[in-house]
């Protein structure tokens, strides 16, 4: 039986399940790919540190650079995460044309264009199935089971610890800092939350989704994303009322114009699927023009889930070493080969609709202002809600709008939040169709 070798860089949590996967489900990886895959080398900083597996202490150094450099070993894992020394591994791993698996979606997303170049140039792979949506075989699926398909939208739940947030403020009508404290003690939050909770995590998978959906490489600074702190048990209840729920999506729409790119929060239909994607799971709801809609659920994070796709990722590449494979088979349009037009559509181009919360003065007219301001913007109005009566106090007013531009609803909410009668910044959140 073939023998591939890999090296492992970074002995964290997934680089632990990788360990672990490996080891325990050795004989159904042989039986499946007529090889075995053999865990030569592993790199990490503190060989000493305690781990949930045991590992040979033969095994370890602390200099990566003697697994690149090892030229019995064709497959190099990464899974230090960040972007600076990681990026250098890679990089280096290339150079020596060795193929590399990573779960690294911030480093892609950043400096993609770079890695893809350099593996294509250099034959090699690189595999990424880890970077997005954790054990969800999303990028599988989209290179493979989608590839006769024009890809038309994509809608993501992929940033676990923001649908986790969102869905215990829905559960318990509690605010944001206090989930947000909880899920922080009981280790679902990071103690420096802000790559999940603004929405950055999301957009670097996002972008990653883009350019395998789309061919199209995207500059990160342009994906507009907004994050979930605003998000208040108020809005969380008069969403409910309306029939929707609050849900932190990533949206990749391919149109005449360019690619729609964006995260931020969301009002999703109730009964829709990504309605019922709750705690820390993850789902990608995409549209292909043959296969239609359909939906991938699963854990989006976490040691055994994110190691299966690292695996999924290794077995691949060990595969196409002992087909005699070549070349990267990366599309072309991320080698740099081809290139499709990538222009993204401004935030402001986008057209959709909206829930709109205004904090108001309770007296005549009021209602009658702001429903002029929306008039006159072309903005029109589908239902209202207010609640409460206090005379002379304040009262929310919730309205939900027919689809409108992004732009008009901008100039009616910069002239509304002027009216004296308004007490606060008023609220907007976009609403997804996908019933
Ligand atoms: N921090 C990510 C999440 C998991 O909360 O989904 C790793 O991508």
């Amino acid at each position: 039986m073939d023998v591939i070798n890999v090296g492992l860089i970074g002995a964290g949590t997934v680089g632990c399940g990788v360990i672990k996967v490996l080891n325990e489900n050795k004989d159904i990886i042989e039986d499946r790919l007529g090889a075995r895959i053999q865990l030569k080398r592993i790199a990490d900083i503190d060989p000493e540190r305690k781990r949930p597996i045991e590992i040979p202490r033969a095994l370890f150094t602390t200099n990566a650079w003697e697994i690149i450099e090892d030229r019995s070993i064709p497959i190099v894992i990464e899974l230090v995460g960040g972007t600076s020394v990681a990026k250098d591994f890679i990089l280096g791993a290339i150079r020596k044309r060795k193929h590399v698996v990573t779960a690294n979606k911030a480093l892609l997303a950043l400096h993609g264009r770079e890695i893809f170049k350099a593996a294509s140039e250099q034959g090699v792979e690189v595999g990424f199935e880890a970077s997005v949506a954790g054990g969800i075989p999303i990028i599988r699926a989209i290179r493979e089971g989608y590839i006769a398909n024009r890809i038309l939208s994509i809608y993501g739940i992929i940033n676990g610890t923001s649908n986790y947030i969102l869905s215990k403020m829905s559960e318990e009508g509690r605010e944001f800092n206090d989930v947000l404290n909880q899920a922080q003690n009981e280790g679902y939050a990071e103690a420096d939350p802000s790559l999940d909770i603004d929405g950055i995590d999301a957009a670097h998978k996002l972008l990653i989704l883009i350019m395998l959906s789309f061919g199209a490489l995207v500059e990160f600074e342009r994906i507009h994303v907004e994050g979930i702190r605003s998000i208040t048990p108020l809005d969380i209840s008069f969403a409910d009322e309306f029939g929707y729920k609050i849900k932190l999506l990533a949206i990749a729409k391919g149109e005449n114009r360019g690619i729609e790119a964006r995260v931020h929060p969301t009002l999703v239909e109730k009964g829709t699927p990504l309605a019922d994607v709750s705690g820390a799971f993850n789902a990608i709801y995409i549209i292909g023009d043959a296969v239609g809609p359909n939906m991938l659920y699963g854990m989006g994070a976490g040691m055994m889930p994110t190691a299966s796709a690292v695996v999924s990722d290794i077995a691949q590449i060990a595969r196409n070493i002992m087909l005699g494979n070549s070349h990267s088979s990366l599309p072309k349009s991320l080698q740099g080969t081809t290139s499709i037009p990538s222009g993204l559509v401004p935030i402001s181009e986008i057209t959709t609709k909206y829930y709109l919360r205004f904090q108001v003065e309770d007296r005549p007219g009021v209602l009658g202002q702001i429903a002029g301001s929306l008039g006159r913007n072309n903005i029109s109005i589908e239902s209202v809600i207010q609640k409460g009566r206090h005379i002379g106090g304040e009262v929310p007013v919730v309205i939900m709008t027919h689809e409108a531009k992004e732009r008009d609803l901008m100039s009616a909410i910069e002239e509304i939040d002027r009216f004296p009668v308004i007490k606060s910044k008023s609220v907007f959140i976009r609403i997804v169709d996908l019933s």
